[in-house]
């Protein structure tokens, strides 16, 4: 993606293993490599750093970011890992000017982009539901981009509240407790409810199903939509659409960062717009912390990644 970029200097790359550092150098060959992030970060000062690490480090390696007057940082999912970490995170961004983009790069597929259009925009009436299971996967290394999908297909509408479940034994992954089976139910401000489900093999995979008062529209392969209404079935192909590629939705996140360094217009995956989606995958497990409903915007301060509170007890 930087490689790409044509108008980035690919200064340093950190990792703490010598091994996957060495095999970046060798694909990529940026021109320092550090197994240190803050010496690389004091001894370069980069404009842009992509973190790449685990939930957990996500904080301290943004905070050393901000120390060290780096512009904008393009930080996976999920965010960070705790509440108490989403308001630090947040608090130091409207401090120090840092900008802080999320990869949540799904929002760039034309598929995505076309579903929005069409649910949103009501081709299947008003929308009432969005579903997936993650097909095993967990709520937040992979659900992350389906909690944001969802409000993307709601138009960016703000969530109010989430009731989640887990069944947490000895599962880790990440660096931190992963679930063995969990489902989060919630409601956008608009009226749609979305239910996610994780950690069972699914029959329909990864595919999302948006149902609306007039109609349904499934995203299958996250390339192709099939729209039922009362028109009959429309199909849509985006295999072959340019933009569908693994690298155009990393090179189109990177253009949104350097015109929000050059214009000041936050994109639709800066944190301001993305932070509701966070508030939401956090919500979920902390519903099931606590055994009750979770309203939003979350008021909570726990400071450690939830599910390993659920992991304790059930004595993992
Ligand atoms: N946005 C996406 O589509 C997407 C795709 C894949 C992975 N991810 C996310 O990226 C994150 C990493 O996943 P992965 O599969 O690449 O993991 P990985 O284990 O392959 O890579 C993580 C790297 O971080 C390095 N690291 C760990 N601690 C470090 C430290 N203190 N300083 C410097 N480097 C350190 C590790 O040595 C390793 O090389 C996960 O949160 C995952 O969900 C996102």
């Amino acid at each position: 993606m930087y490689r790409r970029a044509g108008r980035v200097d690919l200064a340093a790359a950190a990792d703490i293993s010598e091994e996957n550092l060495a095999a970046f150098q060798e694909k990529f060959a940026a021109r320092r490599a550090f197994s240190d992030y803050r010496q690389m970060l004091e001894q370069v000062r980069p404009a842009v750093v992509s973190i790449c690490t685990y939930v957990g480090l996500h904080r301290e390696m943004i905070e050393a970011c901000a120390s060290a007057g780096v512009k904008a940082v393009i930080c996976e999912k999920p965010f960070v890992a705790s509440p108490a970490d989403l308001t630090a995170v947040r608090a130091l961004a409207e401090r120090s000017g840092l900008r802080i983009a999320l990869c949540h790069i799904r929002r760039y597929l034309p598929a995505m982009q076309r579903a929005v259009e069409l649910f949103h925009g009501g081709a299947v009436g008003r929308p009432t539901l969005c579903f997936a299971s993650l097909d095993g996967w967990d709520l937040s290394e992979m659900g992350s981009h389906w909690f944001d999908l969802f409000r993307f297909f709601n138009g960016d509408a703000a969530p109010l509240w989430v009731m989640g479940q887990a069944r947490v034994t000895n599962q880790r992954g990440f660096g931190h407790a992963m679930e063995d089976h969990a489902v989060a139910v919630f409601e956008f401000a608009n009226g749609c409810r979305g239910v996610l489900e994780a950690g069972r093999p699914h029959p329909g995979g990864f595919n999302i199903l948006l149902a609306g008062s007039d109609g349904t529209i499934r995203i299958l392969e996250e390339n192709t939509l099939s729209v039922d209404s009362c028109d009959g079935r429309r199909v849509e192909l985006f295999a072959d659409h340019p933009g569908s590629g693994w690298e155009a939705m990393w090179d189109h996140l990177l253009q949104d960062v350097l015109s929000w360094l050059d214009t000041g217009r936050e994109p639709m995956t800066g944190l301001g717009n993305i932070s509701p989606s966070v508030e939401l995958n956090l919500g979920a497990y902390i519903s099931a912390v606590r055994g009750d409903r979770v309203d939003l915007p979350l008021q909570d301060d726990t400071s450690e990644w939830p599910v390993e509170i659920l992991a304790r007890r059930a004595g993992g």
